[in-house]
């Protein structure tokens, strides 16, 4: 290998130079460390952050319903299309689906699909890692025991704080960007390896402890019929809409991630397995994150709708009352905090992957400017919690917007492109060898899921979104 390669393997995606053969661009070195990757950009804040929060304002059981069956009936085949798409082309989202439409003898303006996915990546990545900047300013709160012996006001009180300060907000987010930016500029594969290893054990260990902890003190039962006895009275269409952009951002759909982590798989794993796999984990995480949360909600009197701030409220007054739990928060928010980090890597290598392999630009180069561009357009989500609180479009401030539209729209967006792009574009016998489902029935059933269910569910959220239904 020359230097050149083998820094490119170390690096994933390194190849400076669009010509260079796609085995320079390096492969993750085994079906593990793929699911890894994978699991790793799927849990994140969307399962500990979003998830309750959005469950809380839509009402509960019925809507943790719709969310696991549009899990199962779009997410999951959508994200072995995605995976499938990415290592047959072996680029960026962008040049790979370009190359196989060219495969296809079909138009490459398809290519749409991919790079309208790096860009949804990149703008969800400015929003997330203001988020991300939430949970890192929360481990030195946790672990100097500001929040010992606080209720639900005051805790409260002390999220609104974080939120009034343009500068701790603009310093966390920086930080998560830099550390982000750090790990895709100089090894993606060995920071994420070896940060997941540990991680992803880690996490479920401590979400399961809390879970037993909310058991013990808070309101459990309530919290379980809550989040499990579906009350279809509390689901609106909204919810219903909600619901599906909530399956696209939590498997990481729609923007180009996936597909850029199929990119460097190897031959012969198997992709219908490992996506359910990695859907599992997600939602299981996601579950327990609830059960977490919800008997401390209920346990303190405070309300399930409260809003985007509801774990950073209510998990901390735990925190303050176990024993032991400046230590336990602080680890639990470091946790996060890498949970996050591993899935902003991901939002990131789609772009940055694009810049390189499009443009020739070096990896650091391609680094420093979508760093740059990124920490500019995170001061819109900074301040519209201070500052711009007031400006609003759509009743909606900068942070809010930016999340409804890529979330609710354009990941959709991408997503039915890419069902429409491999159910109708692409040549049956060309999927059927590229996803290499074996067993005939299952191909059959996903294909046929592919083509026509997928499509339809995501037509129906928009006409909703749109009034038309
Ligand atoms: N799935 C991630 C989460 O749940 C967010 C994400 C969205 C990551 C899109 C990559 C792409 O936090």
């Amino acid at each position: 290998m020359t230097d050149k390669s083998s820094i490119a393997a170390g690096t994933l995606g390194g190849a400076s130079v669009r010509t260079q053969q796609s085995a320079a661009r390096g492969l993750w070195s085994s079906r593990w460390v793929f699911f890894l990757a994978a699991t790793g950009s799927a849990v994140g804040l969307g399962n500990i952050w979003k998830f309750p929060y959005i469950t809380g304002e839509n009402g509960g059981g019925a809507f943790v319903l719709v969310y696991l069956g549009c899990i199962l009936l779009i997410g999951i085949p959508l994200l072995m299309a995605e995976v499938m798409i990415g290592r047959r082309g072996r680029q960026n989202p962008d040049g790979a689906v370009a190359r196989l439409a060219r495969e296809a003898g079909a138009n490459t303006k398809w290519r749409v699909a991919g790079w309208l996915g790096g860009l949804t990546g990149f703008l969800i990545l400015s929003f997330y890692l203001v988020v991300a900047g939430w949970a890192l300013s929360y481990i030195p709160t946790t672990l100097s025991g500001t929040f010992s012996g606080v209720g639900g006001d005051a805790s409260g009180e002390l999220f609104n704080g974080l939120l009034a300060s343009p500068m701790r907000l603009i310093v966390c987010g920086t930080l998560v960007l830099a550390a982000t930016m750090l790990i895709v500029g100089f090894g993606v594969r060995g920071g994420l390896e070896r940060s997941l290893r540990f991680l992803m054990p880690g996490l479920f260990v401590l979400l399961l402890g809390l879970v037993g902890y909310a058991a013990v003190t808070g309101e459990f039962l309530q919290a379980l019929a809550f989040l499990f006895v579906p009350d279809f009275s509390a689901l609106t269409a909204t919810s219903v809409l909600i619901a599906l952009g909530h399956a696209f951002f939590t498997l990481s759909l729609g923007a180009g991630a996936m597909m850029v982590y199929g990119s460097y798989l190897p031959e012969g794993t198997s992709i219908a397995k490992t996506s359910v796999l990695v859907a599992l984990a997600d939602t299981v995480v996601a579950l327990l994150a609830g059960m977490a949360i919800f008997p401390l909600v209920f346990g303190n009197g405070l309300e399930p709708g409260a809003g985007p701030g509801l774990i950073f409220v209510t998990l901390p007054i735990a925190f303050g009352q176990m024993p032991l739990g400046q230590v336990v928060g602080g680890l639990f928010f470091v946790m996060l905090v890498i949970a996050a980090l591993t899935s902003a890597i991901s939002l990131s290598e789609p772009s940055i992957a694009w810049m390189t392999e499009r443009f020739g630009l070096s990896r650091l180069k391609a680094v420093l400017v979508s760093g740059g561009l990124l920490w500019v357009l995170s001061l819109g989500s900074v301040f519209s919690f201070n500052l711009w609180a007031d400006y609003q479009l759509f009743g909606k401030t900068f942070f809010d917007s930016l999340d409804y539209l890529t979330t609710n729209w354009l990941m959709p967006l991408g997503g039915l492109m890419t069902v429409l792009f491999t159910g109708w574009v692409m040549k049956e016998q060309t999927v059927r060898d590229a996803i290499g489902i074996r067993h005939g029935g299952l191909f059959r059933a996903w294909w046929l899921l592919l083509r026509f269910g997928t499509p339809l569910a995501i037509v129906l959220v928009f006409l909703n979104l749109s009034g038309l239904i």
